[in-house]
């Protein structure tokens, strides 16, 4: 038997499989946005339904490729980077949007309201293990804040990383602050059983969790290979040390240099 081969994490790549999976925890459905493959029927629903959506590639990483997507009284229109395109017609939108795809496989999510801090928006990402006992554990957690203008908060887009609970407590008191990064971590753990419970071989998981402004926290996606560089800008190294113990464990080397993200301030 070739153990090498069965250790070697199975990367769950598809936005929209993992989506299916999670829905199927009703604890963890109520907190994933709605969440469709890309049609120009979809997006019209969508679009009708939430008046500004995420579209996505479905096997995509960094904020590559992400695309908020908005409709008006006056029409459409869609931001990339930090550039905004307009259309008067839904049509004219679908041809435009389906050029960046480039027949890729692209997703449509609800867009959720993110909050913000110094006017950009922020959320969260929150990191699981599989610790030396075998059982997942939340081993750490920091806040993105968006590039002053772009729609997406990833670090390698230009994003600020902070301590978590800073950007929380502009909106919450201590105790509120101190529920919803409990409420986050059951949501992380929950998910890590569900997606665990499918691949024997996931031994850690980076979640992306949206609040919005009544405080609900949202999934935007889970990562199957998070990026553990942002915990090294923060000024709090225990999770870092925590993260890198257990990783090994796990078989996993990390790299420490951020070439990216920066740390806020
Ligand atoms: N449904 C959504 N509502 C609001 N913001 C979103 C949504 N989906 C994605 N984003 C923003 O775009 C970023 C990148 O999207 P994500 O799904 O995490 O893809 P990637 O794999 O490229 O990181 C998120 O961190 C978030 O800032
Ligand atoms: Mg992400």
């Amino acid at each position: 038997m070739n153990s090498f081969k069965q250790m070697k994490p199975l990367r769950m790549r598809s936005k929209l499989k993992k989506t299916r999976i999670l829905l199927k925890q009703p604890k963890i459905a109520r907190h994933i946005p709605l969440t469709v493959s890309f049609s120009n029927g979809n997006l019209q629903f969508m679009l009708n339904r939430y008046r500004m959506v995420y579209v996505k590639p479905d096997q995509g990483a960094m904020g590559v490729g992400v695309m908020r997507v908005e409709k008006h009284q006056g029409g459409y229109q869609y931001q990339y980077g930090t550039r905004v395109y307009r259309y008067s017609s839904l049509s004219a939108l679908c041809l435009a949007l389906r050029d960046r795809m480039k027949g890729r496989r692209y997703l449509i999510q609800k867009g959720i309201r993110l909050l913000r801090y110094r006017q950009r928006p922020f959320d969260l990402r929150l990191m699981v293990q599989k610790n030396p006992a075998r059982k997942w554990e939340p081993t750490g957690m920091f806040g993105r804040v968006a590039h002053p203008r772009k729609a997406v908060t990833n670090g390698s887009q230009g994003g600020s990383i902070y301590c978590a609970s800073r950007l929380i407590r502009s909106y919450a008191g201590k105790e509120q602050t101190r529920r919803l990064i409990k409420q986050m971590k059951h949501i992380a753990l929950l998910t890590a059983h569900q997606l665990g419970g499918v691949n024997r071989t996931l031994n850690e998981l980076g979640l992306d969790i949206a609040l919005d402004r009544k405080l609900k926290p949202w999934i935007l996606e889970v990562n199957t290979r998070p990026d553990i560089c942002p915990f090294t800008l923060l000024k709090d190294k225990s999770p870092l040390r925590k993260i890198i113990a257990y990783g090994r464990w796990n078989g996993r080397r990390y790299r420490l240099t951020c070439k990216k993200a920066r740390r806020g301030n």
